[in-house]
């Protein structure tokens, strides 16, 4: 254990994490201090009925800063995590180690949350799925963007539906540091998963358009969908917009849903008539934090033993779509070629 690196630390949060187990507390660590895990702990840090026992990273400068932030022990390696005691871990660690940090956890009886994307591939997201389930123990997908209230009004909205199309946009500008994903990786596989959450249905049928305008992995995705259930959807995201924009719109058979994910306002077009007149009204919308809805939903799995609100499988679903979505013939990605600018 490294927090302020002394035994006497490590005896006298030894000592309060047998008290939390006493009290009844859910035991949790947080692995992963960077962007993601530092917000994990923060919220975790406030949440009733919860002990942080502790957040792993192996940089000193991430354990310290979330030290600062949520006053809670650090560790510099998952074992000691484990090894100091906890029934529940949420993993924020680069995706590649997502599969051996959460087989090490599970083989320990150890709850998952695991962020999105559930793993690199497919196959190690099965891996998962497989020893969770054969663990007994709980595992959810960090599909964060179910838990914005804007999302929930739209999917109340939208129920008994007869769903016709979705489109959603996800633009922004380059992350401040490029990981070794592209757009859809990073950022399409959030509304892959909205899509199937929206229709309850599988998708079928893929349709990419892929470039990289800047970035060496794609940058630009025109993504188009068909679900099992006839639903057409696309998805319009990039890295190459100045500002961030989040919206997404459904139609239906008797409405049309226009929600800005960002805003959180959500409208509803309705009572369609043959001259074109309509009706629209602005939809009620909460103000919850998303990361505390999913983190208290996973919690509340984790002690009811229920099916949590994102499963594994879910996560898999969703990850393999995004894969195939950059399953596209080589030369196929568009690459910059010069000159771009259209001809005056
Ligand atoms: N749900 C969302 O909206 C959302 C948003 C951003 C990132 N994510 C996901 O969260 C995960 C982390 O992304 P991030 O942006 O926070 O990355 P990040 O690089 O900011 O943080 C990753 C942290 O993990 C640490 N780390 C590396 N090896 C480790 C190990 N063996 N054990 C413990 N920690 C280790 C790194 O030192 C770093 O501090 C990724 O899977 C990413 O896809 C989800």
């Amino acid at each position: 254990m490294t927090a302020s690196g002394s035994t006497q630390k490590n005896s006298t949060s030894d000592k309060g994490n047998d008290n939390a187990k006493a009290a009844g507390l859910l035991r949790i660590g947080v692995i992963g201090a960077g962007v993601m895990g530092s917000n994990h702990a923060r919220v975790l840090a406030g949440l009733p009925g919860v002990a942080l026992v502790g957040v792993v990273d192996p940089l000193a400068d991430n354990r310290k800063r979330v030290t600062d932030m949520a006053a809670c022990p650090t560790f510099s390696s998952v074992e000691e995590l484990l090894n100091a005691g906890v029934d529940a871990v949420t993993i924020a660690a680069p995706t590649h180690l997502h599969r051996d940090i959460a087989l090490a956890c599970i083989a320990h009886k150890v709850h998952v949350l695991v962020e999105k994307p559930i793993a690199s591939t497919a196959e190690e997201g099965h891996e998962i799925v497989n020893a969770a389930r054969a663990a007994g123990v709980t595992l959810m997908v960090g599909h964060v963007e179910r838990f914005n209230p804007a999302v929930a009004a739209i999917k109340q909205a939208i129920k008994g539906e007869e769903i016709l199309s979705i489109g959603i946009t996800r633009v922004g500008p380059f992350p401040p540091r490029m990981s070794n994903v592209g757009v859809v990786i990073d950022l399409a596989v959030h509304d892959i998963d909205l899509i199937r959450w929206f229709t309850d249905s599988d998708i079928v049928d893929v349709q990419p358009q892929l470039a990289s305008a800047v970035a060496e992995r794609e940058d630009i995705a025109l993504l188009q969908f068909r679900t099992a259930s006839g639903v057409l959807a696309h998805i319009n995201t990039n890295w190459l917009t100045p500002f961030k924009a989040r919206s997404v719109t459904v139609a239906t058979r008797e409405k049309y849903i226009q929600g800005d994910l960002l805003t959180r306002q959500v409208t509803e077009c309705f009572g369609f008539q043959r001259d074109g007149s309509y009706s629209m009204r602005h939809l009620s919308v909460g103000h919850d934090e998303p990361l505390r809805a999913e983190l208290m939903a996973f919690l509340k799995a984790v002690s009811t033993g229920d099916k949590p609100a994102v499963t594994g499988e879910e996560g898999v679903a969703s990850l393999e779509i995004a894969i195939k979505c950059l399953d596209v013939p080589a030369g196929a990605i568009a690459q910059p070629r010069r000159p771009r600018a259209v001809a005056s």
